[in-house]
């Protein structure tokens, strides 16, 4: 296990990332009944920007520094939670965001397998009594802590893409979560390097019959390197009441805001499977 997400923290992918799962969070609290996060691989929660991981890359400047500074009006509530949590000192991870989106009777479930970072993870929450966090295999912790006690709530997925067939697997626990836990919302998020594997990934969702996706991406530019990360997505599976007509306003702010104007820059939210 090479990647660190401290050197990636507040990048561009994780702005869309987080700002997509606020608009998730708050559509699940929007109703009284109480709801469960799996965050499966969940990092190590939040991020120091003054640490040497972050200082090394830079990314955050190039992502929330940037968005902070625009302040659109679209992403108030997610940059409101940013700031809460200690931006510029500090970034959430999608644990702390979770969390801070949680009400009393809500739980959230953190995997992350790392040794060193799931350590820091679980002594981010030792005395949380609404925080469970397991040193366990995502893609196992799907099968073993799915469907919710609760009935309802989120499964976010966040793999980081180093290892060969991570699309295959990806499109094969959001089939067979979609089986075993009907009432769920699965968010995956995907790189957008080149446009071919992301178009196999979509497909195979079709093939396994899996109802109701929809894909939110930003380009950063034309996705014909495929060395670089041009831009990224968000899979959203049994997506909330409401999500899909809010996305476009924070795709586009996200657009004005990380945009650097080269050729190809785009963003939309687009339905790859049909409603169930
Ligand atoms: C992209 S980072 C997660 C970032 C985090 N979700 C966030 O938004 O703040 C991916 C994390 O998954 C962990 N990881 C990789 N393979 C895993 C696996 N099979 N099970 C659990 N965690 C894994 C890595 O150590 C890394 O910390």
């Amino acid at each position: 296990m090479n990647y660190r997400h401290a050197f990636h923290a507040g990048n561009f992918a994780d702005c869309i990332k987080h700002a997509l799962l606020v608009a998730l969070l708050r559509a699940l609290a929007a109703k009284p009944k109480p709801f469960r996060v799996l965050d499966t691989h969940a990092g190590i929660g939040a991020y120091d920007l003054s640490a040497v991981p972050a200082t090394r890359t830079g990314e955050w400047r190039e992502g929330i520094a940037r968005l902070a500074a625009a302040a659109d009006p679209a992403l108030a509530d997610y940059l409101g939670l940013v700031r809460a949590a200690g931006f510029p000192a500090r970034y959430p991870g999608s644990p702390a965001i979770a969390r801070a989106l949680l009400r009393p009777g809500d739980a959230l479930a953190l995997c992350e397998l790392h040794p060193e970072d799931h350590a820091t993870l679980r002594a981010g929450f030792r005395h949380d009594p609404q925080v469970a966090v397991h040193r366990r295999d995502a893609w196992e912790a799907i099968r073993a802590l799915t469907p919710f006690p609760e009935r309802r709530g989120l499964v976010l997925i966040d793999p980081p893409f180093e290892q060969e067939g991570e699309f295959d697997r990806l499109a094969e626990a959001i089939a067979a979560l979609r089986h075993r836990f009907r009432a769920g919302i699965v968010a995956a998020w995907y790189p957008v390097k080149h446009r071919a594997p992301v178009r196999a990934f979509h497909a195979a969702l079709r093939d396994r019959a899996v109802p109701d996706c929809l894909a939110a991406e930003l380009l950063l530019r034309e996705p014909t390197d495929p060395t670089r990360l041009n831009g990224c997505g968000l899979l959203v599976a049994n997506p909330p009441f409401g999500f899909a007509a809010a996305v476009p306003a924070i795709l586009d702010a996200l657009l004005r805001g990380l945009g650097r104007g080269e050729p190809g820059e785009a963003a939309g939210l687009a339905r790859v499977t049909a409603e169930a």
